[in-house]
């Protein structure tokens, strides 16, 4: 049993391995929040009323008028009871003056809000979100609070989800009208969770097109600090992921709370300090241009919010989410499985190929072990640069003639799969399908509707405008053999009108994937939004890989693959080896280093493999080995993170270790170089202290024990760009020497 329930049917506590979360209903009505932290164990139920105090509100000596402070919550003022009281999900209007989860619109305007206890359910098996993405459970159990609003015919569904394995704790909320009267929400923010006064700092994904991710800490101060999209996606900007360390907290000790959205559009992720210094953190759709109508019998449904607790600091955390996606987001048969090495001719060609040039690209990249050739942008309509055609899912037969059958029949011949880049969500002003429906686009009457890289925004909150994309990208999955579908998404929202648009919008992008997922069940489907602008746990659920940036210089890319990997596994990191120079930053790296840093993702080739040196197009073998003997490794393991550039070493540095912790992957690559200095050693992490692990490279062997504590110096990587890989293998059982 995770969900323990006192007797008196008062308090609530929500085991998982490690964590325990507490709610509590004080004076039969308010929902409080009361505890979320290390696992707590109780001796008996009275435990449950020890800890009544927690339900108390947070103040100390605080006297604003006579009658505040009764013991009694009845007798409170109400002011001052809303003001303090720890509420588990704040709402507006009657004195909780801090950051709130719902408003709600009647005939009378905006409302202010009670929501008071009306009961509960358990179940024994998580439900799915209609249309939504959602982590999945067989057997969880799933708390279920329902909240009624005193004057406005509401009920408030409040789930709670326990993983317990992985820590974490998925929340989402539904909003029931059950009256007659129709009402509108503008705002539904899905999770609200107080800290008790404390020193914490918050970790956040910060970015921007091709620097995607980058983690950024500092601590919780007074007043509000949040981070949000009001993109229509995710965003490259800021990634809708916060955690809340404790300030002791450290790379692999301390408390730590993660928690993730598990969502592609409109964000808003904040802290708010409150005036006695506790933390209030919310998540959820961001308000902005949000109001969902609710008719009589209707109800909103919020996507989810996934919580992680660690006691083991920021890598904890960061292992607990991968264990959770890893099992329990990704629904894609290929979510345990090693991709095929794929060769993608964006970088090779742009948009200048032909079949014969694609076939020779597919022919070299055979000889080279390559197993699959993915087409990218320009193969449609007359698509000659990104200035026209998207809508126009047709081949484009001056470049391929005989089209997609012949190009991929060749492909085949040759012995590689084949797949193909797609942009379903968008329109070129100048294509068949925009002259045949300029209404289809997102825009708001009366005005213009900006560009972005020369394209519109189709309405995919309109069914019909779905189904014929659907239908065209049907078309072209049925007229050759496709095993790979790369789904770009190249510009944000603007123009979006007020109300239901923008979640509407990305409804309608779930639908459109699941169906293709649905009915095309072996296809291996690739996300990808101007390199990683959308690179979220929404996405995910129908994509067990998505590209993480236009950014393919292997240094920069060190720096990107490891705040992606803060939060999402790396078996799902989009990673490619380029070309040098970089075509983008001009920086000229190692090939194998290249290799090995895309090792950590996916791994496939962004380059003309025609064009390349002979010794380089000789190294893929041998890169192609390195992958298959560590992809299992990679896919599964634990990922720590060991000190590397952000920690002011000259190096970026991080290890897998597998489950068992008989076999780790050290990848190191020296990012400077600097003469006289102490000569680096690695302390390893995740290691079994006992176990005898034999390093490959240099043939020695060592305890894990060792490994951790005195660590090992790194040979053969002293120069600017190079790269080495350490592999562990245990040799012994444990308690050697
Ligand atoms: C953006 C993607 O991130 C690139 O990989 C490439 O597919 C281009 N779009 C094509 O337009």
């Amino acid at each position: 049993m995770s969900i323990g329930i006192s007797q008196d049917k008062k308090y609530f506590k929500l085991d998982t391995k490690g964590s325990t979360y507490m709610l509590g209903v004080a004076d039969g009505k308010y929902l409080g929040h009361m505890y979320y932290g290390k696992r707590l164990y109780f001796e008996s139920d009275s435990e449950f009323d020890r800890l009544d105090y927690l339900l108390g509100g947070e103040r100390e000596n605080y006297f604003p008028s006579e009658n505040c402070c009764g013991e009694n919550l009845e007798n409170r003022e109400k002011v001052t009871f809303e003001d303090t009281f720890p509420w588990e999900f704040g709402v507006p209007g009657y004195g909780d003056f801090r950051e709130h989860c719902l408003e709600a619109v009647s005939k009378d305007g905006k409302e202010s809000l009670e929501l008071l206890y009306e009961g509960y359910e358990l179940l024994t098996e998580k439900p799915e979100l209609p249309g939504l993405p959602a982590t999945f459970h067989t057997d969880s159990e799933t708390l279920v609070i329902r909240l009624r609003e005193v004057k406005l015919s509401l009920t408030v569904e409040l789930r709670y989800s326990v993983f317990e394995k992985e820590d974490a704790i998925a929340k989402s909320v539904t909003v029931h009208n059950t009256g007659t009267e129709q009402y509108s929400l503008s705002r539904a923010l899905t999770s609200c969770v107080e800290f008790p006064a404390g020193q914490y700092d918050l970790i956040t994904l910060h970015g921007a097109w091709g620097r995607e991710r980058e983690p950024y800490r500092r601590p919780v101060g007074p007043g509000k600090q949040s981070i949000s999209s009001i993109r229509g996606v995710s965003s490259h900007q800021e990634n809708p992921f916060m955690a809340i360390a404790e300030r002791n907290a450290t790379e692999e000790t301390g408390n730590v709370y993660g928690i993730n959205f598990v969502y592609s559009g409109n964000f808003l992720a904040q802290t708010e300090m409150s005036q006695f210094g506790g933390i209030r953190v919310v998540m959820g759709i961001h308000p902005y241009q949000f109001t969902w109508k609710l008719m009589p019998g209707d109800s909103f449904t919020m996507p989810e919010v996934v919580h992680v607790f660690s006691p083991e600091g920021i890598g904890g955390m960061t292992r607990r989410f991968h264990d959770l996606y890893r099992e329990h987001l990704i629904r894609s048969p290929y979510r345990n499985k090693r991709r095929p090495v794929l060769i993608n001719n964006w970088e090779a060609t742009y948009f200048d190929f032909d079949t014969e040039k694609l076939w020779d690209i597919a022919e070299k990249a055979k000889e080279c072990g390559i197993e699959m050739l993915v087409m990218d942008d320009g193969w449609f309509g007359h698509r000659e640069d990104d200035s026209t055609s998207l809508g126009d899912w047709v081949v484009n037969e001056e470049k391929l003639p005989g089209g997609l059958k012949r190009l991929t029949d060749g492909v085949k011949e040759r012995g590689l799969k084949f797949g193909i880049w797609l942009e379903p969500e968008m329109v070129s002003p100048d294509s068949d399908l925009y002259r045949e429906h300029p209404d289809w686009i997102i825009g708001q009457s009366g005005r213009s509707t900006s560009l972005a890289r020369n394209q519109y925004v189709l309405d995919f909150s309109r069914k019909e405008v779905r189904d014929e994309i659907y239908r065209r990208i049907v078309n072209v999955l049925k007229c050759a053999d496709i095993s790979y579908v790369k789904w770009d998404m190249n510009r944000s929202l603007t123009n979006v009108p007020s109300g239901d648009k923008y979640h509407r919008y990305v409804l309608g992008v779930y639908d459109l994937q699941n169906r293709l997922v649905t009915d095309f069940p072996d296809l291996l489907l690739e996300n990808c939004s101007s390199g990683g602008g959308r690179y979220d746990a929404g996405m995910l659920y129908y994509s067990p890989q998505i590209w993480c940036s236009d950014d393919t210089d292997a240094v920069e890319r060190l720096r990107i693959q490891r705040g992606t990997a803060m939060v999402y596994p790396l078996s799902t990191m989009g990673a490619h080896v380029s070309d040098c120079p970089n075509h983008a930053t001009k920086r000229t790296t190692p090939f194998a280093t290249r290799g090995q840093v895309a090792l950590a993702g996916t791994f496939g080739y962004e380059l003309d493999v025609t064009q390349i040196a002979g010794q380089e197009q000789q190294a893929i073998r041998g890169q192609i080995e390195c992958y298959n003997k560590y992809n299992e490794l990679i896919r599964n393991g634990d990922y720590y993170r060991l000190p590397s550039e952000a920690e002011g070493k000259t190096y970026d540095c991080y290890m897998v270790v597998s489950k068992d912790k008989r076999e780790a992957l050290i990848s190191f690559v020296r990012v400077t170089t600097h003469l006289s200095r102490w000569s680096e050693r690695i302390y390893c992490r995740g290691l079994d202290d006992k176990m005898v692990y034999l390093l490959e490279d240099r043939n020695t062997e060592s305890t894990g024990n060792v490994l951790m504590n005195v660590g090992i110096e790194v040979m053969g990587a002293e120069d600017e760009y190079q790269g080495k890989l350490i592999h562990l293998v245990a040799k012994s059982e444990k308690g050697v020497r």
